[in-house]
């Protein structure tokens, strides 16, 4: 089968397309003909070697973590899938990836794609959507009325949880560039800073949660804006922010997405009753995956990018 292969940490030219083994799925494992995968920040970092030493381990390695496809076999134990079945779901960036023509993966650990939804809309939901819902419902305790501030709205995790927070019915303030003032509106943002031309850190507002999507902001400057029972919450972990984050009473904390599978359906479910709407700005053949981690690491993207396979 192709795959998309790294033998060394390095610039994008270091993604190669290789024809390796098909994987051989255990007992409670599905295989899956993989159709598309969506590409996330995390993509790149393994790549570039951000994330060694871990990552170190385990080359040469298959990229890629969110997928959607079809089944082609279940393993002994599964009872919950057949082949034929359309799913998607999220591997781990630190075992074999996702851009490859199949990938075996645990039953437990997929979602049936409803009818309503391709496989490039299905493959953008898994580390974005959950990471959004996630830090929203879980860490800020966002709900009906609550003032929430994301910083960093108009790309893979923002344009979710955007959309997250006002199904959340949250009043929502969003922080992107000028070219995305509109589309952030059109999500369904209440008010829309642009930092080209304002900063944030000036506004007399306050709010009950601060979602620091790109992990830009200071510890200052965000428990600045937020009340003085607001939370504060980074993609990243600096050390200083996980330093606080033991020491905050429950403040300022880091978001770890976690591969709920409910959480998965959830989101699929909102997308087909139409609340929820995937963004896809590009969708690239398999042969241009070095120019989609160009992008995606120039970190401009808005909404996904999608390779089909
Ligand atoms: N901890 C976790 O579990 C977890 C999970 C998922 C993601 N992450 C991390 O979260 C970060 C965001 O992920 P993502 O998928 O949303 O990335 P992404 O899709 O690449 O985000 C790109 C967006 O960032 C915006 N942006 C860039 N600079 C900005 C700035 N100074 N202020 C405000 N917005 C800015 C851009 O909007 P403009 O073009 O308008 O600037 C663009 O739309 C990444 O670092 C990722 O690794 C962590």
């Amino acid at each position: 089968m192709k795959a998309v292969m790294i033998e060394k940490f390095g610039p994008p030219d270091v993604l190669k397309i290789k024809e390796v083994d098909q994987p051989a799925h255990k007992t409670d494992e599905l295989l899956v003909r993989v159709k598309a995968v969506s590409i996330n920040p995390l993509d790149y970092k393994m790549r570039n070697g951000s994330l060694s030493p871990l990552g170190k381990l385990m080359l040469p390695k298959i990229v890629g973590s969110d997928f959607a496809g079809i089944v082609k076999d279940v393993g002994g134990r599964v009872q919950n899938f057949k082949p034929g079945d359309r799913v998607f779901g999220s591997l781990s960036p630190f075992k074999s990836g996702a851009c490859a023509e199949y990938v075996t993966v645990k039953a437990s650990q997929v979602v049936a794609i409803p009818d309503e939804l391709s496989f490039e809309e299905a493959a953008t939901i898994p580390i974005a959507g959950l990471t959004a819902l996630q830090a929203l419902r879980d860490l800020g305790k966002v709900t009906k009325g609550s003032k929430v501030f994301i910083n960093g709205a108009a790309g893979g995790v923002g344009s979710f949880a955007v959309q997250l927070a006002k199904i959340l019915q949250a009043q929502v303030t969003a922080v992107c560039s000028t070219p995305n003032v509109r589309f952030v509106q059109e999500l369904g943002a209440d008010y829309v800073v642009d930092y080209k031309k304002e900063d944030y850190r000036s506004s007399q507002e306050k709010y009950d949660f601060f979602f620091d999507v790109v992990s830009k902001a200071s510890l200052k400057d965000a428990l600045n804006i937020l009340f003085e029972t607001g939370i504060y919450t980074a993609t990243l972990p600096t050390p200083q922010k996980v330093f606080k984050s033991f020491l905050s009473r429950g403040r300022v904390k880091i978001i770890m997405v976690k591969k709920k599978p409910e959480d998965l359906d959830y989101l699929a479910q909102l997308t087909v009753k139409k609340d929820l709407k995937v963004v896809i700005s590009k969708t690239y053949a398999l042969e241009d995956i070095q120019q989609a981690h160009i992008e995606i690491e120039a970190g401009h993207v808005r909404g996904k990018l999608v390779v089909e396979i």
